[in-house]
């Protein structure tokens, strides 16, 4: 029925109506400083007339349904604008940015965050975010990394249909659901040396088997819209490529939404050296299939031009919007156009207390206990003295994160918020901020400066360490230090917190390090100094009362690393699923690996500790072989060895020993989630099946090959027991 009314809607449309539906403007603000020369009146003759089909950055019930007015009283054909937003982590009620809530590995509590996330979002007239990312991201030097669940393609792709189904629904036209966008397609989590926007390198093999897989994940599991990534691979940038548009995306997949362009990644085909103008640039990308051109300005001048000179054919501006439309009918936008701007259902749906209580849940939830010497770790609440120590500790903006949306300035709990909030009167509780992290405005545009050189709050951190029984010890990166354009060479801790570090331990060793960042650090020197480590990503609104959750035992730690922690910047991009090479003994000097420092993470992928003990059994199989459609059950007995009730993410990598093209030493395929009382033991059973062996072949074909594969399961990406199975 709606491919009907899209017929005949198109039949109506002129073709400058079909490019006005695959333009898409800014309402608010120039993230780039992309060309603004259309001023406010000219966009809105251009509302009028439906030259437009869709706004980022209109927020609001009032300020969609002005300017969905617009278009509804004047266009001649009354086709309901779409507005997009990035709502990367909640809109007003902040969860833990996506690295730190990806390790929560609790898929049922990131659909629920990005559940709660639509509903205010859609409360707020917006029908559409610019999530999940699900780029696969290797490198700590990579500012984005913060946005996507870390460096495997598995978990990229459990994560990613978790958030998408929570942002989705089961209907999209329901009230409070909202279109999700897969972003960004496709590589950008490879760029070269962590440079943002920098190139991609990579073979089919590589793009198909780690950087897709969770893009091919997202397009069965039904999201409705996909974004172009800035970057270019093998000399093609990705919003010309046909390669991965059409032929993967649109043909492969049979991907039925639409695409849109990264802000002004159209134009960009310019500077990138592959089009000589507009023009040309315009005709590359609407071949390629990107059906929606975000604030590059490109399609609105070429188009037409290229239709009338036959450059493009009517039929691709037809596929085009026809996506587009479906989206907006699937959205119910036809129905009623205003039905997400409702004023009275935004002023009761934003920041609702249950929205907040989810957002302590989750945070929690993605805590990750990296050391826990002499069990200093929980701390008992009748504790007499703490010191809370750091340039972060008091901070009630930094750990709202970069992509904030709506996030009111200053409106998260800090650290020391929390713990008072948790502690009574008798404990005395000593507070210094010890020195200071970022200088000057914070917010997504403006260059950080650290400030580096000020010790003069080191006395005060001091004297608080020194009548304290144990000192929280706040430090990381500012907000605005991880993000888009945030790339980095240095991942040590900044500015002077090293030294504060070393000032407080010269009196007090009973620390306890609560890290925030957005990015693995390098925390050689911390880790070895502290017998205890907390790493807190940014957790969000709540974060201050999520931390003192976990440090005074009200929550058991059971958050695992969905990245690698290195040892030193000089290791990345480092990740565990890497390849054997043809040099990987360490008995000799020529083998792949550093004359100066280990090639191991210093806290590996799935890594995270509890303030229980699990034991693993050995892995049995119920069987050691199966061929085509078979599988067998792999089993683990799990046992809770301490004292305290505590969660498990009990871990299933593969390796395919010998295969027609090199597979990674681990790839890690499934995960359980365990809850277990002291003593208590449970069997964790795993099917193996050929979806569970198979990976893109020299046939390039998705299939198990027959031979042998080594099961390995435990409790991160090191600690593993392995069986090993053959396929026939
Ligand atoms: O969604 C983002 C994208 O991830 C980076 N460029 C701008 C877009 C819209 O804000």
């Amino acid at each position: 029925v709606i491919e009907k009314k899209i017929d005949s809607l198109l039949s109506l449309m002129t073709i400058k109506e079909k490019v006005g539906q695959m333009t898409q403007y800014n309402g608010s603000f120039d993230v780039t400083g992309a060309p603004s020369d259309i001023d406010a009146r000219t966009k809105l003759e251009k509302l009028k007339n439906g030259e437009v089909g869709s706004m980022l950055n209109v927020l609001t019930a009032k300020a969609t349904r002005e300017a969905q007015e617009v278009v509804m009283k004047n266009s001649r054909l009354k086709i309901p604008l779409i507005f997009g937003y990035d709502v990367i982590h909640g809109y007003k009620t902040m969860f833990p940015v996506p690295l730190g809530e990806s390790a929560s590995w609790d898929l049922e509590a990131l659909e629920l965050s990005a559940k709660i996330a639509a509903r205010e979002t859609a409360a707020a007239g917006v029908h559409w975010t610019f999530a999940p990312m699900i780029d696969v991201s290797r490198d700590a030097r990579w500012g984005r990394i913060m946005e996507g669940a870390g460096e495997d393609p598995y978990l990229n792709s459990v994560i990613g249909v978790a958030r998408i189904k929570g942002f989705q629904g089961d209907n999209l036209s329901d009230d409070y659901t909202i279109a999700a966008c897969a972003k960004h397609f496709a590589g950008y989590g490879y760029a070269e040396a962590g440079r943002d926007y920098n190139t991609v390198n990579v073979g089919e093999s590589e793009l198909q088997n780690s950087i897709l897989l969770p893009f091919k994940a997202a397009s069965k599991a039904g999201v409705a819209t996909f974004m172009n990534s800035f970057n270019e691979i093998d000399g093609i940038p990705a919003t010309a490529s046909v390669h991965l548009q059409r032929d993967i995306l649109k043909g492969d997949w049979d991907f039925k939404g639409f695409m849109v362009s990264d802000w002004g990644s159209i134009a960009e085909l310019i500077p990138h050296g592959f089009a000589e103008d507009k023009i040309q640039a315009a005709k590359l990308a609407v071949v390629a299939g990107s059906d929606m051109d975000m604030e590059g300005r490109v399609y609105e001048v070429a188009i037409e031009q290229l239709v009338s000179e036959n450059e493009i054919k009517e039929e691709l501006l037809n596929d085009a919007v026809r996506r587009i439309l479906r989206v907006k009918y699937a959205l119910g936008l036809f129905d009623n156009p205003y039905k997400y701007s409702d004023e009275k259902r935004e002023r009761e749906v934003l920041l609702a207390p249950e929205h907040l209580e989810a957002a302590r849940d989750i945070a929690r939830k993605s805590i990750v206990l990296l050391k826990n010497e002499q069990a200093i770790l929980p701390i008992s609440k009748n504790i007499k003295s703490i010191a809370v120590i750091g340039p972060l500790a008091d901070d009630k903006d930094s750990p709202l994160g970069n992509w904030r949306a709506q996030a009111i300035k200053n409106s998260a709990v800090s650290v020391l918020e929390g713990i008072k909030n948790t502690l009574s009167a008798d404990t005395q509780i000593n507070y210094a901020k010890g020195a200071s992290l970022g200088i000057g405005e914070r917010s997504f545009l403006m260059p950080l400066k650290i400030n580096d050189t000020d010790t003069s709050g080191f006395a005060d951190a001091v004297a608080a360490a020194k009548k304290s029984e144990v000192v929280i010890l706040v430090l990381g990166e500012d907000a605005f230090q991880s993000g888009e354009g945030r790339s980095q060479t240095d991942i040590k801790l900044k500015g002077v917190q090293q030294e504060l570090l070393d000032a407080v331990v010269s009196v007090n060793k009973n620390i306890v390090l609560v890290l925030m960042n957005g990015r693995p650090l390098d925390l050689s020197r911390p880790s070895d100094q502290v017998p205890a480590l907390l790493e807190t990503w940014f957790l969000g609104s709540e974060a201050g009362n999520a931390i003192a959750d976990v440090v005074f035992g009200d929550y058991n730690p059971s958050g695992k690393l969905p990245v690698s922690f290195p040892r030193n910047v000089g290791q990345e991009p480092l990740y565990y699923n890497q390849k054997n090479t043809g040099r990987p003994s360490s008995n000799m000097v020529t083998y792949s690996g550093y004359q100066d420092e280990s090639r191991d993470a210093l806290y590996p992928f799935g890594f995270g500790l509890s303030y229980t003990n699990f034991s693993y059994g050995d892995p049995e199989v119920s069987d050691t072989k199966f061929s085509g459609e078979g599988s067998i059950a792999v089993s683990v007995v799990l046992k809770n060895t301490g004292k305290v009730t505590g969660k498990e993410t009990v871990q299933l990598y593969i390796r395919d020993l010998v295969a027609s093209r090199t597979r990674p030493v681990k790839e890690l395929r499934d995960f359980k989630q365990i809850e277990l009382a002291p003593g208590e033991s449970s069997k964790v059973t795993f099917t193996i099946n050929s979806k569970t062996l198979e990976f893109f072949t020299s046939n390039a074909k998705w299939e198990a090959e027959p031979g042998e594969f080594e099961i390995m399961i435990g409790s991160n990406s090191v600690d593993l027991k392995t069986v090993k199975i053959t396929y026939e």
